[in-house]
């Protein structure tokens, strides 16, 4: 079976890269589970200074794979992979960055509420269509959003779900750097590289400053996760659900 999820180090940098391009990277319960056993292993394992999260040409992620949605909505379990992996990443103690070329729906977008420096290539689109699918906001995002983007632009984004350009992010504060597809991979191995050779414990110490205390965001993240479970069994998400995975292509 193909690895939907690839790790590996560049001396002192850990590289997750979601690996599913037939299916844009849509995100399984089986690849969410591999992302946080290594977000553990990076954190705890001292040879390692920076995550890195990647994706493959034209797609960082889909989102959750709307196949494992639906199970949950018909009635079937969803697994805790999904809220371990946002807890996870809530509380990853090094530094992440990320390359976002293309598609980035859904969690594809909230991951990089909590990378410290995200870089897009000029065809990425951030969506988050929570609202539209019947659902509500995940990954602590009804928090950070507000903050980064004021309320105004976190309803854009959150609530009527629009599209947001990379240059547009960028301009909203949502991600650091714009550059073209050709040097996303170069940039960003760069940006990490560049964390990796600052002294850690003062960046730790920097970095949990400007963060401040986990126990907001961790709490906000288990009260959308509980929304968020009861919508996946409400009618406007099974219909929502039900469209996508009867969809004609054409
Ligand atoms: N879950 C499951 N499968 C998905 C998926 C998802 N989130 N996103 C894409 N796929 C699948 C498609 O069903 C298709 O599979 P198939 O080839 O077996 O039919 C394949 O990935 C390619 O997707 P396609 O729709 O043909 O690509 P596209 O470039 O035209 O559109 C998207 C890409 C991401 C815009 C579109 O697939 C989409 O809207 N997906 C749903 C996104 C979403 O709502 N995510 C959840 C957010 S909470």
């Amino acid at each position: 079976m193909t690895d939907h999820i690839l790790v590996e180090r560049q001396g002192a940098i850990q590289i997750i890269r979601m690996n599913r391009p037939d299916k844009k990277n849509a995100l399984t319960r089986a690849m969410y589970g591999k992302m946080s056993a290594a977000l553990a292993e990076g954190d705890t394992d001292p040879a390692v200074r920076v995550h890195v999260f990647l994706g493959v040409p034209g797609a960082f992620s889909s989102g959750n794979d709307l196949a494992d949605f639906m199970v949950v909505a018909t009635g079937g379990d969803g697994g805790t992979e999904v809220w371990d992996f946002l807890i996870a990443l809530a509380g990853v103690e090094k530094p992440i960055v990320s390359g976002v070329d293309g598609i980035a729906v859904g969690i594809g977008t909230t991951i990089n509420l909590h990378c410290d420096l995200t870089f897009a290539t000029p065809r990425t689109v951030f969506r988050t269509p929570f609202v539209d699918l019947g659902l509500v906001p995940e990954a602590g995002s009804s928090l950070l959003a507000p903050r980064i983007l004021g309320q105004q632009g976190a309803f854009a984004l959150l609530g009527l779900g629009e599209g947001f350009s990379a240059e547009r992010a960028k301009a909203a504060g949502l991600i650091y750097e714009v550059v073209e597809e050709g040097g996303l991979e170069a940039s960003v191995l760069a940006a990490a590289g560049q964390i990796a050779a600052k002294p850690p414990e003062a960046l730790k110490i920097a970095r949990d400053l400007m963060r401040g205390s986990r126990d907001d965001l961790v709490a906000r993240i288990e009260i959308e996760s509980e929304h968020f479970r009861e919508r996946l069994k409400s009618d406007e998400a099974r219909a929502a659900l039900t469209a996508f995975m009867t969809r004609k292509k054409g």
